[in-house]
Formats: structure tokens, sequence, C-alpha cells
């Protein structure tokens, strides 16, 4: 998670019972190496204790005591020139409303009015109080400020309503915050697109042909891509995972549904991760295909080859700018993928020895070996797919530079 490493987050906290999620959301940050400060207001420290805070972050938490202290005067200061990001989880209507109107009556409101840093907050309230026209008000004067809102989510609330206005889950905050420190990366303003899992190919209506893999390489690319600022589609097969917060997800069943979605797209780059269907049935039962009918005869025939379909439409106008493939092998690995490489029209292919039991599907590790269209190589240890996803997107931005 390079995009968080060695960054300054300033933490708000204010009284909600939703405050008990911001330790797991300082946890989290600080386990990726973001130096956290946290500041709680005097209702947020009704429901943690900057004790809390400071186990989780092993840096002293903050709270209105500061205000008064002998350095008051600069510290509201220094912490918000410090921040890389000030985000402010749990959020509460009150918070909000301060915030909208300027009022500097605590450490947090005194630091976010001085802070020159992006604000992020994640509103924690109840349904009725979310909905009122004033905080309703209040959130439209912050987002044409500029303030980054992360939910708030549906569900059940502490008073025992449900309804909107619960904080989002720290994982999720999580994912904003990477999007808000990624906005000036080295692909903003660039479109990238990136296809990701094992398409199914249906035999019928319960069964399909697919293969193993998760899907992880591909949801990685697409995280990488955000945490550098690129606007991302996501076009994917179903998987298990939770696709990274500000891609747009485009969801696909089979080989043919993948073309379909990618020939609705242009874009800077087009990172072809998904382990599309090479064969599909070459008819789908109608209805369940029954025992009692002895062992169906299932006959295949080809699915499209997606990289070969959009590169050849690519015509005079380049589709995708930059093309990336992955070689998934098991044998012959550089002589395939090179052969690939070029019968794709791939600016690069990402050859993967998926026989080895570090790489490949279904682990968290990839060992790669980058193949260049002009030749060159590059050959990555084993690594983690996260930190596969970020080499490759380094290569993306130098040559769309
Ligand atoms: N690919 C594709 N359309 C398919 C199958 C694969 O566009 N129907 C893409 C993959 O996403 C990958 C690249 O082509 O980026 C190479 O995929 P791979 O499975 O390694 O090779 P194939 O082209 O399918 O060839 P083979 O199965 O013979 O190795």
């Amino acid at each position: 998670m390079s995009i968080l490493k060695g960054k300054h987050v300033l933490l708000g906290v204010t009284g909600s019972i939703a405050a008990f999620k911001a330790a797991d959301l300082a946890s989290k940050l600080t386990q990726a190496a973001t130096n956290v400060d946290v500041i709680l207001t005097g209702a947020g420290e009704k429901f943690v204790t900057p004790l809390t805070f400071q186990s989780v972050t092993g840096r002293r938490a903050f709270t209105d005591k500061d205000l008064w202290g002998n350095e008051a005067h600069v510290m509201h200061v220094n912490l918000g020139k410090m921040a890389d990001l000030l985000v402010i989880a749990p959020c509460t209507a009150d918070t909000m409303a301060k915030l909208a109107h300027g009022i500097a009556d605590n450490l947090l409101t005194v630091t976010a009015l001085a802070a020159t840093c992006p604000i992020l907050i994640a509103p924690a309230m109840d349904g009725g109080m979310y909905d009122h026209p004033a905080t309703q008000e209040n959130l439209k004067t912050l987002q044409t400020r500029g303030v980054l809102v992360a939910g708030p989510a549906a569900g059940h609330l502490a008073s025992g309503l449900s309804g909107v206005g619960r904080m989002i889950e720290p994982m999720e905050v999580l994912g904003h915050i990477r999007a808000a420190l990624g906005r000036n990366g080295k692909l903003k303003g660039r479109k990238v697109i990136v296809t990701a899992g094992g398409t199914q190919e249906s035999i019928d209506p319960v069964r399909v042909i697919t293969n193993h893999s998760s899907g992880r390489q591909g949801y990685a690319l697409a995280q990488a891509a955000i945490d550098s600022g690129a606007d991302v589609t996501l076009i994917t097969a179903p998987t298990a995972l939770t696709p990274p917060v500000g891609a747009k997800v485009v969801p696909v069943k089979s080989a043919q549904d993948m073309l379909d979605a990618l020939l609705n797209e242009t874009g800077d780059a087009l990172v072809m991760a998904a382990a599309a269907a090479d064969f599909r049935p070459k008819e789908t039962a109608k209805d369940k295909i029954k025992k009692r009918d002895g062992i169906p005869q299932i006959h295949l025939e080809a699915a499209p080859d997606i990289l070969k379909a959009v590169s050849s439409q690519s015509g005079v106008q380049k589709r995708f700018s930059v093309m990336v493939g992955f070689a998934a092998e098991s044998r012959d690995l550089l002589q395939n993928a090179s052969e690939k490489l070029k019968s794709k029209g791939l600016d690069f292919i990402a050859a993967n020895d998926v026989s080895a039991k570090d790489a490949g599907f279904a682990v968290e590790t990839n060992r790669l070996t980058l193949l260049f269209s002009d030749g060159t190589q590059e050959s990555l240890p084993l690594m983690s797919k996260s930190e596969a996803a970020e080499r490759i997107i380094e290569h993306i931005a130098r040559l769309l530079e």
C-alpha cells in the first residue's frame, strides 16, 4: 500500500457511537506505515479515549486540553500544515455544521479552519438528522467548497431505526483516503480500463465452464491505477472481491460480455488481466440438463479473443494508447509470452508462470517478467500482487508520458 506509506493523515474523531470504528481506521492506517495524528473532540472523548488511539498509532492523541496549552497558538496551524489529508471520521451533524459555517470552537474545528490540505469527512448520525434540511444544506456547502464526502451508508442506526446515516466501514474509508491521496498522481486525468476475474461460459442455467482466476491481480491493478490518480473502469467477471473505492465497475459473465463491454470503452490504457475463456459451449441449454437423460456431450467452440478483437478494431485511431496483457503459462513461459505480445499487438505483456505455487492463480503473490514491444525485458522478483500492480502501473505512466 505504498500510496499510504509515509503519508501524514490527521484523523478527527467526533461524538458518535461510530467513534469505535475510528480506532480500527487508525490501526489500519498505522499498519500501512501512515503517520496518524488524532484529534478528539470533547464529545468524541466520551465514546473513546485518547489512550485508545495512542495505543494503536504509537503517537500522542490531541484533545481540547491542548487547545489551551502553551503551544496552542502554533499547534493547530502545525497539525494542519503537516497533514497530507484531514479525515474526520466519524463526522457528526454538529461538526459538519461548524465546518460549513467556519465555526472554530474546539481543537478539531480550529485545525480544520487553519488546514491547507484536502478534507475528507465520513458522516455519522441518525437518519432524521442526516435528512434534515440544515444538514443537507451544510453538506452541499462543504461539497461545493471541495470537501470530500465518504458515505454515509444505509442500515441499522444506534437509535434502533434504520435509514441513511451509518458511518461507512473503516476499510471503505481507507479506500476513500487512498483515492484522495492519489488524486494528483502520475495518471491524473488519464482513463485506465482494467479487466479482471475468470469469465463464466454457461452450459445451462446452473452450470458454467470457468477457471481458477481469483481476480486479485486485476483488482490490485485497478487499485494501483486509482492510487496514481487515474479514472478507472473495472470490467470484472464474477469474483469474491470488493472493488476498490473510486472504480467504475462493469460486471460481466462471459468472454463475449467482456468484449462487448470493452467495445463501449476508449481510454489511455487497457490492462487485460482477466482470465477470459478460450472455449465455450457451442450451445447453452435453455433448461437444466437432467441427470436422468445421461451424460451430456458438450461441444465447444472458440470464444472471442478479446485483445485481438480490440486491437484489430483500433484502426487508425487507437482505442487505447497503451495495451497491456498477461500471459498465463505452465511451460515455455517467455517464448509463449513473446509470441502473444506480438500477435495481440501489445505494448507489454506480464508473463506469469501459473504452475508455480507462490505465483499465479488464487495466491497473494506473483512473480512476473515484463516483456516490452521494443524487445526489452524486466524480471520482477516474487512480490505481492499489489506491488506487482504498482510496477505495471508505473510502466504505463512512463509509456503515456
Ligand atoms: N485474452 C483475451 N481473450 C481471450 C483469452 C485471453 O483477450 N479469450 C487475453 C488475456 O486477458 C491475456 C492475454 O490474452 O491478457 C493472454 O491470455 P492467455 O490465457 O495467456 O493466452 P491465450 O491468448 O488464451 O492463449 P493460450 O490459451 O493458447 O495460451
